[in-house]
């Protein structure tokens, strides 16, 4: 069998789909690895450290594709009207293994399915224990979370911790985390380390003790919708219009006293939900910074640029597109480990194919096309009866602090 390792060509992608320890692991199970020339030189891998790790290096996409059973890449193909027409290159029968936003982009599940290409899509990975080893969400969001409050210290023209110094007291940062998922744990884990007085807000219960755990100190409305706003797989629901005043109401109050926000609340498959107003903005203090995580969803705040740092109100707002992406290095290392630990369980012994067993539940619950059809019942148009989804076993990821 033979795995290809393509080069990202999608704008402001940096990572790779592979790791010289992930292709050694793959040659040590019998398989052909071949890395297209220059696949992980944004990631700070060589091509000479995939072929040390055992992989052969092919001089282009086609070159790398001919003949390849499965596909790995970070980000989905291109389809034809977009920039490059990556996916005309790929052959009926091969396996594409990659994040592929198949709840969001449906032009791109159809083309897949026309295309004849096996589809399994990362972002839909069941959230139960036995997958956390292969969750590219959880690990590039603990990445992304990290990176945000870096991301927001730079801009900030203050410092974090309090210091005491012979010119005088300076007073600690005030940092609001929005949306206590893996990345805003991972967030308040590391203001809380540079020094920060950290509060944070979600509206599923669980995250309550999570984030006092961290040292933060938790705001949010603890009505009867909060008790039941988390699904059975661990995710957050759209919450009501009332609700939603609620809250805005309660976060107007915090923001004017918060000298950084990290915003990173997400729905899957819907648009981010807005969370800091224009109006809301205004009234926070000269100087401070909002790090908009969610802006590739829409934003939390409705001023922030996919891409772009903008002042407004006199609030610098920070909307780097691919987080992870700034950590090219790490975050593909552990992408590939996700993918590795992926893979591993379907590849038989005799290497010649992957197993693709639909009654285990991980596999069916990524796979999205298939003989020509789209088979995952959670997206539009499929082909599959709908099932419900499965019940996850939600665990807080771990941030790993000393504080923590
Ligand atoms: P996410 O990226 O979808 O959302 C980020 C956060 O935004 C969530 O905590 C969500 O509750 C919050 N949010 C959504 N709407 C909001 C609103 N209107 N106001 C405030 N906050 C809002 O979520 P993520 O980070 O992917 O993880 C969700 C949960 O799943 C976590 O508890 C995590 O520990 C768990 N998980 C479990 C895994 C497993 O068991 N295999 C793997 C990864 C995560």
């Amino acid at each position: 069998m033979k795995f290809a390792i393509l080069k990202e060509r999608r704008p402001n992608e940096t990572r790779v789909a592979g790791s010289p320890e992930t292709v050694k692991k793959f040659v040590a199970l019998g398989i052909d690895v071949i890395v297209e020339k220059g696949a992980g030189t944004s990631a700070s891998v060589s091509d000479a450290a995939f072929r040390e790790a055992g992989a052969a290096i092919a001089s282009d996409a086609k070159a790398a594709l001919d003949g390849a059973d499965v596909v790995l890449k970070i980000q989905r193909p291109m389809i034809e009207g977009e920039k490059t027409d990556e996916l005309s290159n790929f052959s009926p029968g091969q396996i594409l293994v990659c994040q592929m936003a198949a709840l969001s982009e449906p032009e791109f599940v159809s083309a897949l399915a026309t295309s004849g290409v096996t589809g399994f899509a990362l972002e839909l990975m069941p959230r139960i224990t036995r997958a956390q080893s292969m969750d590219i969400l959880s690990s590039q969001s603990n990445l992304a979370g990290y990176k945000s409050v870096l991301d927001g210290a730079a801009e900030f023209g203050r410092a974090f911790p309090m210091m005491m110094t012979a010119a005088g007291t300076v007073p600690p940062a005030r940092v609001l985390v929005m949306g206590v998922g893996v990345a805003g744990l991972q967030a308040i884990a590391t203001a809380r380390r540079l020094g920060a007085v950290v509060s944070a807000t979600d509206v599923r219960p669980a995250t309550k003790e999570q984030v006092e755990s961290l040292g933060g100190s938790f705001v949010a409305v603890e009505d009867e919708e909060f008790a039941q706003a988390q699904t059975e797989s661990g995710y957050a629901k759209e919450m009501s219009d009332a609700y939603k005043v609620k809250q805005a109401a309660l976060i107007a109050e915090t923001i004017t006293k918060q000298d950084l926000v990290i915003c990173t609340a997400l729905i899957p498959g819907r648009p981010a939900p807005v969370l800091v107003s224009e109006d809301m903005v205004k009234t926070m203090k000269p100087g401070s910074v909002i790090v908009d995580l969610a802006v590739e969803a829409g934003g939390n705040c409705p001023l922030s640029l996919l891409g772009k740092v903008v002042s407004k109100h006199g609030v610098k707002i920070v909307g780097h597109a691919n987080v992870p992406g700034r950590l090219a290095d790490d975050a593909s290392r552990l992408f590939a480990r996700n993918i590795l630990n992926y893979l591993t369980p379907m590849i038989g012994e005799e290497t010649q194919s992957l197993k693709i067993d639909t009654d285990d539940e991980i596999v069916a619950g990524t796979l999205v096309t298939r003989d020509g059809e789209i088979v995952n019942a959670n997206i539009p148009g499929a082909a599959a009866k709908s099932t419900e989804p499965a019940a996850a076993e939600v665990q807080p990821e771990a941030v790993g602090g000393e504080e923590a």
